[in-house]
């Protein structure tokens, strides 16, 4: 297996690593109808808005992970409003609610925009999502994705990273502590955790 920078030939298996660990962690091939729409929100939109940010695992099956990021959270949302969010409310009205599916989730995301507390921006601007398959998990390859990240970002003078996790995800939350970030706010679902890259890395 090797990291390598993002080539737009890998967002179809992007869009697939984001499925298989889009339910805390674990496979949510079951719980969405449609199985672009989790890609459409936390994968794709990243290396479509800057490339240089996005790093891929992968191995002769193909794309077996990624980290995708952005430098600066608020001027991302921006980016979306103008240029991904419009198409993908064409193509996705807003649903009611199926019983057993999360799609409906996804399309309030899809039309209401993405928000990020500027309260977490002015410390940390940039965020980040990162996935493996299990075939992918624990060989560190997860920390080379952050601190090849973090190194990127740190070399373009940003000041803060940060993510979200979700509570029940207590194997990404012990493997975040493990790699350097620290709880910023703790919220209803889980928790935003952050990293101070003007610290020594
Ligand atoms: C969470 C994830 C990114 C970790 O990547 P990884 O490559 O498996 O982790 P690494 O092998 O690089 O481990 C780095 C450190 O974290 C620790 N760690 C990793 N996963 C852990 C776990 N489940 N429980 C406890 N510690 C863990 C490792 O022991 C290691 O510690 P060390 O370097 O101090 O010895 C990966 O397992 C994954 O993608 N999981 C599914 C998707 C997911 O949950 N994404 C996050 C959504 S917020």
């Amino acid at each position: 297996m090797r990291v390598r920078p993002f080539a737009t030939c890998d967002l179809p298996g992007m869009y697939r690593v984001c499925l298989l660990t889009g339910d805390a962690g674990t496979d949510a091939t079951p719980v969405y109808r449609d199985p672009d729409l989790l890609g459409h929100v936390y994968a794709a939109p990243y290396p479509v808005a800057d490339p240089t940010l996005t790093w891929v695992v992968t191995d002769d099956e193909g794309v077996a992970g990624y980290v995708v990021g952005t430098a600066d959270s608020q001027a991302f949302a921006r980016w979306q409003e103008a240029a991904w969010w419009p198409a993908l409310r064409e193509r996705y009205p807003r649903r009611p609610a199926v019983p057993g599916y999360r799609d409906h989730e996804l399309l309030g995301t899809v039309h209401d925009g993405a928000r990020y507390d500027p309260a977490v921006t002015d410390r940390y601007p940039a965020h980040l999502h990162i996935d493996l398959l299990p075939r992918a998990q624990g060989r560190g390859l997860g920390r080379t994705l952050i601190e090849t990240l973090a190194g990127a970002l740190r070399e373009r003078g940003v000041p803060g990273l940060h993510l979200g996790v979700a509570e029940q995800n207590a194997g990404a939350i012990a493997f975040y502590d493990r790699v350097g970030f620290r709880q910023v706010e703790a919220h209803a679902w889980g928790r935003t955790l952050g990293m101070d890259l003007r610290a020594a890395a």
